[in-house]
């Protein structure tokens, strides 16, 4: 038989022995623990992003001129959208924003001019993928008919609406896409440009849910021997059709310029006989359908 002690004392439990555990306090949009908000020291919160090198792992390349560094997403989707919600890209090239939900448990669909592009991005992703977590539409942004695949695919998906919207369209016609007409790489004039980003900017309102957020990743460009603002105008134009803006940040552009350092010197004559400077960065604007 099991003697039973009787004179053993227990310890008084002292303050410091006790874990206060904090519940998990985030916003509507993220999963970002402000409880914790000193753990997540990567996620930038000032608006001057300098990002050296180009992340190359996890599926992204270098191969298509004109796409976005993988590290945009990553601190965008981290800060505005939670694990599972859908991420909208009206412009969506070789795909970055989709590679980048996929690694991160997001979910994307991409809407993307081009059909032979749309075709071998879709074979980054795999069938099962193509069906649950990445849809890819060839469409023009700008048209009622692309709005209408966007809400058909995020019906399969389960939602009404996304949840964060990419929009990275071409800086007007610094780099030509295709010769299609509905190309915003291709347009007749800068203003003709700002109306058809217009078209999509609305799209893309309808398309988000209220409450959530937008980025605008864009440049500026030179004509004419002066500078043309697309950043701002396209951001006047994000204005009109209902968003708010939330952020301009100024994003160094080291880590996607290609060939740049054999033109440098030419570059660098030109800026100094013609009294400008030359484009070291771009923007990453933000703005919130309220
Ligand atoms: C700057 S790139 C986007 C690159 C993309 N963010 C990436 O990382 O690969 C702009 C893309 O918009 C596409 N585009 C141009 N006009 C379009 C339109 N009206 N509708 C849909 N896509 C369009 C171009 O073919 C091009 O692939």
């Amino acid at each position: 038989m099991v003697k039973l002690k009787t004179n053993t004392k227990l310890k008084p439990i002292k303050k410091a022995d006790l874990q206060v555990v904090k519940p998990v306090k985030t916003t509507k949009y993220s999963d970002i623990n402000l409880n914790e908000w000193k753990n997540y020291e990567h996620i930038k919160t000032d608006t001057l992003w300098e990002f050296p090198t180009r992340l190359k792992e996890g599926g992204h390349s270098n191969e298509y001129h004109g796409n976005y560094i993988p590290q945009i997403a990553q601190q965008l989707y981290e800060r505005f959208t939670k694990k599972n919600d859908i991420v909208l890209d009206m412009f969506f090239g070789s795909g970055t924003s989709g590679i980048e939900a996929l690694n991160m448990g997001r979910r994307c669909i991409g809407v993307e001019l081009k059909d032979e592009l749309a075709e071998s991005v879709s074979e980054k992703f795999t069938p099962k993928e193509l069906v649950t977590d990445v849809n890819i539409i060839c469409a023009d942004s700008t048209t009622e008919l692309a709005k209408e695949k966007v809400k058909a695919r995020l019906d399969i998906m389960g939602e009404e609406q996304a949840q964060l919207l990419i929009l990275h369209p071409p800086y007007d016609d610094i780099i030509k896409f295709s010769d299609k007409k509905e190309d915003l790489s291709n347009c007749a004039t800068t203003e003709e440009f700002y109306d058809l980003f217009e078209k999509v900017a609305k799209n893309g309102y309808d398309l988000l849910e209220k409450g959530r957020f937008a980025a605008l990743i864009i440049g500026d460009k030179y004509a004419n021997s002066q500078l043309i603002p697309l950043g701002f105008e396209c951001m006047r134009r994000m204005n009109n059709v209902g968003f708010i803006t939330k952020s301009i940040i100024v994003k160094d552009m080291q880590g996607n310029e290609r060939a740049k350092g054999k033109t440098a010197n030419l570059w660098r004559y030109r800026a100094l006989a013609g009294g400008f400077y030359i484009f070291k960065h771009e923007y990453v604007m933000l703005f919130q359908k309220v």
